[in-house]
């Protein structure tokens, strides 16, 4: 080494970097109320199966060991329950870790990926870690565009994410449509297809893309155990995807990416279709009466599909969102502020248990002054 490359300064974080905003969960604190009622993060308000938390416990005598990196005993069940290849399938620590994965097996500077403008924010974070540029696709009263998706795309682009159904909006693309965004890229193209919600949707023109995506060379649709089966503390979650895009994945995948816990957790959840069916059901049946009597007390609230429903609040000073955000967290309950998805007039609240949707319907009726104020 030649000496003057020496005293040459502090070590420089690669271009890019710094200009990527941290991802912001949804909060789980309010200073000084003890016990708040969390319905900031879309997580699942009946916990998870009780099979699953005794898969977890029965694991602890095991947490010497290193965990089985190809996850066999999961990746057999969920191929055996979505009637899917085995080795097409990969698992990352939550669905998250996919999305890294893709960027960098894809992602060369100067590419970028297409996605919705109000997209889930970890797909933009993933791509600009690799330098490539993210190019948005305008949403029409917050639907995600086929058409305006399609326009983006240009000769640099790799990745096209879709959230379906999609968060923070609630929104779903019909399967017609998702054939039809296909149908319009270049078929060196990825079609990332984020199914995290898809569990919950059951709309009779929502459509689950795997199998869609069993003979397509450029289609990969991920899933999560962190929404219906409430296992987001473990980190785990999964995607099925062509075999050659699955091996490029695995070359850089981290070798013991999922953990015992979790990958047994997993299992156990998959196998206990009692507590999903109920999960199923009763957030359906909150998610209606939240959006019935959000709308009845003149908020405007989005259609959705997922455990969450998408909230306006009207700009008048002292109605606005932020200011609703705040009014409930004080007394307790944490919703969340949309203003890092560039929505900072709507609030995301995920469905909770009877008694906190309840009081959280009173509590807004009081913040907007009607009859219960
Ligand atoms: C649309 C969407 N995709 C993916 C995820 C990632 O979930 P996880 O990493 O917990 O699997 C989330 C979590 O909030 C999400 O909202």
């Amino acid at each position: 080494m030649n000496e003057n490359m020496k005293n040459v300064g502090k070590p420089i974080v690669k271009r890019g970097i710094l200009d990527i905003e941290a991802y912001i969960g949804g909060k789980s604190a309010v200073p000084g109320v003890a016990n708040p009622i969390k319905m900031s993060s879309n997580e699942n308000p009946l916990g998870c199966s009780p099979m699953a938390e005794a898969a977890f416990l029965a694991s602890a005598p095991r947490l010497n060991r290193y965990p089985d990196g190809k996850a066999a005993p999961l990746r057999a069940a969920i191929a055996r329950h979505f009637d899917l290849e085995p080795e097409r399938l990969i698992f990352g620590a939550g669905s998250d870790e996919l999305y890294i994965l893709l960027a960098q097996i894809y992602l060369e500077p100067g590419d970028n990926i297409v996605q919705a403008k109000h997209a889930f924010l970890s797909y933009a974070i993933s791509a600009r870690a690799c330098q490539a540029r993210v190019k948005e696709a305008e949403q029409a009263d917050l639907h995600i565009d086929v058409d305006a998706m399609l326009a983006q795309v240009d000769a640099r682009t790799k990745l096209v994410f879709i959230g379906n159904p999609d968060n923070p909006t609630g929104s779903w693309l019909s399967g017609q449509e998702i054939r039809r965004l296909h149908a319009g890229l270049p078929s060196n193209i990825v079609l990332v297809v984020d199914e995290a919600y898809g569990d919950f949707a059951r709309s009779e023109d929502f459509e689950p893309m795997l199998a869609f995506a069993r003979d397509k060379d450029n289609v990969i649709v991920t899933r999560t155990f962190s929404k219906l089966y409430g296992l987001a503390a473990l980190r785990i979650g999964w995607a099925y995807a062509p075999s050659d895009m699955i091996e490029a994945m695995e070359r850089i995948r981290l070798p013991f990416n999922t953990t015992i816990p979790a990958q047994e957790a997993a299992t156990a959840a998959l196998e206990d279709q009692d507590f999903v069916e109920r999960a199923i059901s009763e957030n359906a049946r909150w998610r209606s009466w939240l959006i019935e009597q959000l709308t009845a007390l003149g908020l405007k609230v989005w259609p959705s599909q997922t455990n969450f429903v998408l909230v306006r609040f009207p700009d008048a000073p002292g109605r606005t969102a932020h200011e609703a955000e705040a009014f409930l967290a004080a007394r307790g309950y944490i919703v969340r502020g949309l203003g890092n998805y560039r929505l900072p007039g709507y609030v995301r609240i995920t469905v909770g248990l009877e008694p906190h949707n309840r009081a959280l319907v009173e509590l807004l009726a009081e913040f907007l002054g009607g009859t219960n104020g």
